[in-house]
């Protein structure tokens, strides 16, 4: 039975360029997010192109819903072999330190910090029990370097981030892999980079490119094979 790669988080920016990239290497594509339409639409396109794919609709903002979400893709497929996990939409913007309170922190919490880490738990028996899987965690950079206004999504984002280098250093040896790649862009064709880039132009704040998807998800392939980094950056002259 091939391979299968879910994409929780799954658009037309990073989401279906990591979905095309693996589906080229043989692997089936369970494609999550809320819009049954959209996901259909993405379902297709890859179709076409020989990937099969299959469109989950759930809300990754609810953590206590991650175990049956789970269990439906491998009821679909059959196995979840790597997760890459990057839901990112409009309504989750840059918040300044100033301005930053208890209330917003609980609403990014959910689908940035609670949902991916019950997804590990969800899948990390079948990955144990095969001696093989990937977990893949995108990130903004914001989550490893702190910058003035862009705050909210960063301590949100850096508190996952923490625990990912946590779990990677414990799944050493077991042939199990976490890892993060933390975008210092933004990715043509997500719906959401234009409203990002006017959050940067309007906070000041650093001046940032535009990277192809098919790049990180290059990335990424790269990342999966050859394991042996806990963390990547793009551009990859940045550190943290
Ligand atoms: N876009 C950028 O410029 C940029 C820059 C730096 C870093 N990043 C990071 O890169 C990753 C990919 O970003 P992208 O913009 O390229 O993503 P994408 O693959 O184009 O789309 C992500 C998808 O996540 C889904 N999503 C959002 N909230 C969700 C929820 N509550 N439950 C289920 N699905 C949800 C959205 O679909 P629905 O609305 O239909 O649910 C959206 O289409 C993210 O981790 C992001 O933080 C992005």
């Amino acid at each position: 039975m091939s391979k299968v790669i879910a994409v929780f988080g799954a658009g037309t920016g990073l989401g279906v360029s990591v979905a095309r990239r693996f589906g080229r290497e043989g692997f089936r594509v369970a494609l999550v997010a809320r819009r049954k339409d959209r996901l259909d639409a993405l379902a297709g396109e890859l179709g076409g192109e020989g990937i099969e794919a299959v469109a989950f609709s759930a809300d990754l903002a609810k953590p206590s819903e991650v175990p049956a979400l789970v269990q439906m893709i491998r009821d679909r497929l059959g196995r979840i072999d790597v997760v890459e996990y990057g839901p990112i939409s409009g309504d989750t913007g840059f918040t300044a330190a100033t301005e930053l309170d208890a209330a917003t922190l609980m609403e990014l919490s959910p689908l940035l910090l609670f949902t991916p880490v019950e997804v590990v738990r969800a899948v990390l028996p079948e990955w144990t029990e095969r001696g093989d899987g990937a977990f893949l965690l995108t990130q903004g950079y914001s989550a490893a370097r702190p910058m003035p206004y862009l705050s909210g999504l960063g301590p949100v984002m850096s508190a996952t981030r923490n625990y990912l280098y946590s779990l990677n250093a414990e799944l050493a040896g077991t042939g199990v892999y976490a890892g993060t790649l933390s975008v210092a862009s933004l990715i043509a064709r997500s719906e959401v980079a234009a409203a990002a880039q006017a959050a940067f132009t309007a906070a000041d704040g650093p001046k940032v490119g535009i990277v192809d998807p098919d790049d990180l998800a290059d990335q990424y392939w790269r990342m999966y094979t050859e394991r042996d980094h806990v963390e990547r950056f793009y551009p990859d002259s940045l550190t943290a």
